[in-house]
């Protein structure tokens, strides 16, 4: 029997985050993912106010998509946990496609909760950037339905494709309406040290003009940064209407947090986020669903949270969202109730999601700007949050009083969707 799905749940205690730090993401050949963890797991320790001894942590959860295929290294979790003189804890992996370190969070979440332990780390890697695209492709492909989408020809840049044609059908979208996306996640990258691309989009235009100039070519001419956008030359298709700036990179980074029970958060940090609200979804496959302009689990995942944190969406002041193809972070704004359902690309041509917006989202350039190394993306959402709400972002930070901040990672076509709402007190 089909029981009905409880409308409100409650952690048996408070959780916080007391520390938050992430790695360059990029591609760095010759650097291993448990390197680049390293790296984060240091940025984390020093963000640790008051400090704290690393073996105080009793427990790991570390999301990863796929070392095995990537690095031919699986067994993750304990790798990291020697790498970094964690053994003998207990070090799990958590495998959710690109959702494997929000869902690691969340894991780590209820363990804190149920009491079992005081002090937990949670991370993500991914090391992607050592195959060639082609490879990646077909690797990132396992996160569908093999069974029956990937004989039928579908990759990850063809399923965000339908979706976003699907889109365009039903509301009027146009192609402009994702370039916005991906202009306004290019914008906050550029602020962003850590970001695999942190250039703007008229900085991209302005080193290929000096590049065809330095090899005596004659310069592109571009009137502005949609025209270049618009240029097949210069922004290809990938799979329509999704080009190679509405796209998310393959990328190498790694992502650490440290959690804690909320009562000896202080004894950590002199400004702790607490963890409010958390939710988690799964769904069919894309093939299999009512719709492709929405995923069901984000919209799930994002009440559970909302319900369990006591607030709404007109609260949150600040969200992370997943957007591995520019399309996503529109359907992203629209299932978690930032806007309604078809005005998502509205708000994002009206720039209503921009640093000085009304909901800013994807402040740290988003997975297409930052990077998507996919097993680390959902933690390091977290990570932008961590300096936003603490007033820690430098360039790209926000104005105003971020009291209340969301995250949205998504596995695969959003057969996973997991959400959590962070508050500063
Ligand atoms: N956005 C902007 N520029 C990108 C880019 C991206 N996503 N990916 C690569 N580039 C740039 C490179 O920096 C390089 O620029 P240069 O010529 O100035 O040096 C150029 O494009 C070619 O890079 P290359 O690595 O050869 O690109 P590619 O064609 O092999 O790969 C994609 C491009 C879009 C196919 C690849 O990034 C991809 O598959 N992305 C989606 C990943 C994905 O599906 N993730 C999971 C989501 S659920």
């Amino acid at each position: 029997m089909n029981r009905p799905i409880k409308n409100s749940r409650k952690l048996s205690r408070d959780v916080a985050i007391v520390g938050a730090g992430m790695s360059k993401f990029g591609a760095f050949p010759g650097i291993s993912s448990r390197d680049l963890f390293l790296d984060a797991f240091q940025e984390m320790r020093l963000s640790v106010d008051r400090g704290f001894d690393p073996r105080e942590i009793e427990a790991l959860y570390i999301g990863n998509f796929s070392s095995d295929i990537f690095e031919g290294q699986g067994h993750t979790a304990a790798i990291l946990a020697d790498w970094t003189g964690l053994t003998p804890r207990p070090a799990t992996r958590v495998e959710d496609a690109c959702a494997s370190s929000g869902v690691a969070l969340r894991q780590g979440i209820l363990a804190v909760a149920s009491g079992l332990y005081d002090i937990v780390l949670v991370g993500g890697i991914e090391k992607m950037t050592d195959m060639p695209t082609s490879q990646v492709t077909d690797a990132l492909a396992t996160a569908s339905d093999t069974l029956y989408e990937v004989p039928a020809g579908f990759t990850f840049p063809g399923f965000y494709a339908a979706m976003a044609t699907a889109y365009m059908h039903a509301y009027g979208a146009s192609v402009e309406s994702f370039m916005r996306v991906g202009l306004k996640n290019h914008e906050n990258g550029a602020l962003n040290e850590k970001a695999q691309f942190g250039a703007t989009i008229r900085q991209v235009m302005d080193k290929k003009i000096a590049g065809a100039l330095a090899k005596g070519r004659p310069a592109p001419q571009w009137e502005d940064e949609l025209a270049f956008l618009k240029d097949e030359r210069a922004n290809p298709v990938i799979a329509w209407p999704m080009r190679l700036f509405d796209c998310s990179p393959i990328s190498d980074g790694a992502t650490a947090l440290l959690l804690v029970s909320a009562e000896i958060a202080r004894n950590f940090s002199e400004a702790p986020l607490y963890v409010v609200g958390s939710g988690q979804a799964s769904d069919a496959a894309l093939h299999d669903r009512d719709t492709l302009t929405a995923l069901c689990s984000a919209q799930l995942a994002a009440r559970e949270a909302y319900q369990m944190a006591g607030v709404s969406a007109r609260d949150i002041k600040i969200a992370e969202v997943h957007d591995c193809f520019t399309i996503a972070e529109i359907i992203a704004t629209e299932d978690l109730g930032f806007f309604p359902a078809g005005q998502g690309y509205r708000a994002a041509e009206e720039g209503l999601t921009s640093r000085q917006g009304s909901k800013p989202v994807n402040t740290s350039g988003g997975l297409k700007s930052k990077g998507h190394p996919v097993g680390a993306s959902g933690a390091g959402q977290v990570v932008e949050v961590w300096k936003q709400m603490r007033g820690e972002a430098g360039a790209r930070q926000v104005a105003g009083t971020l009291d209340l901040a969301l995250t949205h990672n998504v596995g695969g076509t959003g057969q996973t969707s997991v959400v959590h709402i962070f508050e500063r007190r």
